[in-house]
């Protein structure tokens, strides 16, 4: 049975894998933006703190449970749970929708990388791409929907061949090179952003508690309650929970390891290069708008206009080696699209091995994925024609309804059934599943037979009982509210309270074991 689904060649080729799962556009692009949006030094401490409280717990709880049952997403919460076997569906589903703009933005790092390329090697000004300034590079991509097609393919025919590789052939192989790759990659950014002039006071932004408002980035500080949401929506993305990869890369994995030192590695390491990626980022935008003559409060650190718009700015006013950074740059964001888009295809994967495995039968992983492949390539292309919105084929033109945040492009529709609603739903149920109607003895016993700590135990204990459906709420209220505007603030309260405590009761009660 082992060896039909696969495993991990080692531990450290686990970790790896994990890590390239968490590490991804959510840590170059949204971690930079989001603090750019959420004042901040405060963000940051506010982000590192739930990381602790609540990621780690999370992460711990997933893949206890993955190793535990030995199964993907949905088939461990089927196995385990009398109320929430459902549960696993959610993860399942957010993976598949996370995809469709995934893969349009992991195209869009590719053209990116190419014409940098292509600039570095045919000079710059030299006819063929005269123009290569954000704005303009942007605009005509969104308006080229084909080609947006044609590099969304091309990548996904790279996941398709990692993917079906298998765990340690395909994936473990991918993320051994991959990851140090990045690192090495990164730190060249991070050199050659700092020594930009003026970097100092993108490195004041970020790490000077009020800064941001009283050097005028932003102006006025968002309330707790709006931090503590983005930093917790953002949290639970960049560290890839709620999605099933945790669960699904945990059922890979041997008895002997240590989840806790496991999952605190993963935590840190994908803390670490978010931070990193700040460093990268946000000296080199707010240089690049200073030495322009922008006042900071004009330079863009928010949406894609970031990482396309003011980063491409950044490599072509560099001076002739500014493409060759740009190619280094876009091509660190892809490994890491790469690394992160190959473990949500794998949620999917696994899914259908244990199908055929739970028959008997020799799973074909190649026949799996390419079928996968096809059905993201199918909902990608929605995103990838639509340009943000660009082309007039967004939710809200083709229903001819009033243009909000949620329907005004398909990536944000995506979005905002994933990342919105199923992730924090996802996780405020697994806290309330394994706080309180399996209890936590049920994780700990799992933990235990790698490691024993009475610390940990009480720690995890009270943070997955009340730490975590709590914050939970807070950042799906933030997420159907803030983030898309589905709802109003009181009616966000009352759906995410109502929510919160009846899944809690519904929990708690009736259960034979505390
Ligand atoms: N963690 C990835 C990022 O930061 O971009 C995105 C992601 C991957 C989210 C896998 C969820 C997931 F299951």
């Amino acid at each position: 049975m082992e060896n039909k689904r696969g495993s991990w060649g080692s531990n450290i080729g686990f970790i790896l894998a994990a890590i390239g799962s968490a590490v991804g556009l959510g840590n170059i692009w949204g971690f930079p933006y989001k603090m750019g949006k959420s004042g901040g030094f405060t963000f940051l401490i506010i982000y590192v703190a739930l990381a602790v409280f609540v990621g780690l717990v999370i992460m711990v709880a997933e893949l206890a449970l993955g190793r535990k049952t030995g199964k993907g997403v949905v088939d461990s919460y089927r196995e385990v749970s009398k109320k929430f076997k459902w549960i696993g569906w959610l993860g399942i589903i957010a993976p598949f929708l996370i995809m469709s703009f995934y893969s349009v933005l992991g195209g869009y790092c590719l053209q990116y990388m190419m014409l940098n390329a292509a600039e570095f090697a045919f000079g710059v000004n030299n006819g063929i791409f005269a123009d290569v300034s954000g704005g303009t590079t942007f605009g005509a991509m969104l308006t080229s929907p084909w080609a947006c097609v044609f590099f969304t393919l091309f990548l996904m025919v790279l996941c398709y061949v990692i993917v079906k590789g298998g765990i340690s052939g395909g994936i473990e192989k991918f993320n051994k090179i991959g990851m140090p790759a990045l690192f090495v990659m990164l730190c060249i950014i991070i050199i050659r952003s700092l020594t930009l002039p003026n970097a100092v006071e993108g490195l004041k932004f970020m790490f000077v508690p009020g800064y941001a408002v009283n050097a005028g980035f932003i102006s006025e500080a968002p309330g707790f309650i709006s931090v503590l949401a983005t930093a917790g929506g953002q949290m639970f993305f960049s560290l890839s929970l709620a999605m099933g990869v945790m669960v699904t890369y945990g059922s890979y994995l041997g008895k002997s390891e240590n989840l806790v030192k496991n999952g605190g590695v993963i935590v840190f390491a994908d803390t670490l290069v978010a931070i990193l990626a700040g460093i990268a980022v946000i000296p080199a935008a707010v240089a690049n708008g200073i030495n322009k003559g922008m006042s900071v409060g004009e330079i863009t650190l928010g949406g894609p206009k970031l990482l396309f718009v003011t980063l491409q700015d950044v490599f072509a006013e560099m001076g002739t080696f500014g493409p060759l950074f740009g190619v280094i740059f876009y091509a660190l964001v892809l490994i890491a699209a790469i690394s992160s888009a190959i473990s949500l295809m794998e949620v999917c994967a696994t899914f259908f091995v244990d199908r055929a495995v739970d028959k008997g039968k020799e799973p074909n992983r190649m026949k799996i994925t390419f079928w996968i492949s096809i059905a993201i390539m199918a909902e990608a292309m929605l995103v990838a024609v639509c340009g943000l919105g660009e082309n007039g084929i967004a939710p809200a033109n083709l229903l001819g309804i009033e243009v909000k945040g949620w329907n005004d492009c398909w990536l944000d529709f995506m979005d905002c059934w994933s990342e919105g609603v199923a992730m924090p739903l996802g996780a405020m149920l697994c806290s309330l599943m394994i706080g309180w109607e399996l209890g936590p003895k049920f994780t700990l016993d799992e933990v235990h037979s790698g490691n024993k700590s009475a610390f940990f135990d009480k720690f995890f204990y009270i943070c997955i009982r009340f730490v975590c459906p709590i914050v939970m709420a807070f950042v799906l209220k933030g997420q159907i509210c803030d983030g898309f505007g589905l709802v109003g603030e009181a009616a966000g309260y009352i759906i995410s309270g109502v929510l919160l405590i009846g899944f809690w009761i519904f929990a708690a009660v009736g259960n034979k074991k505390d």
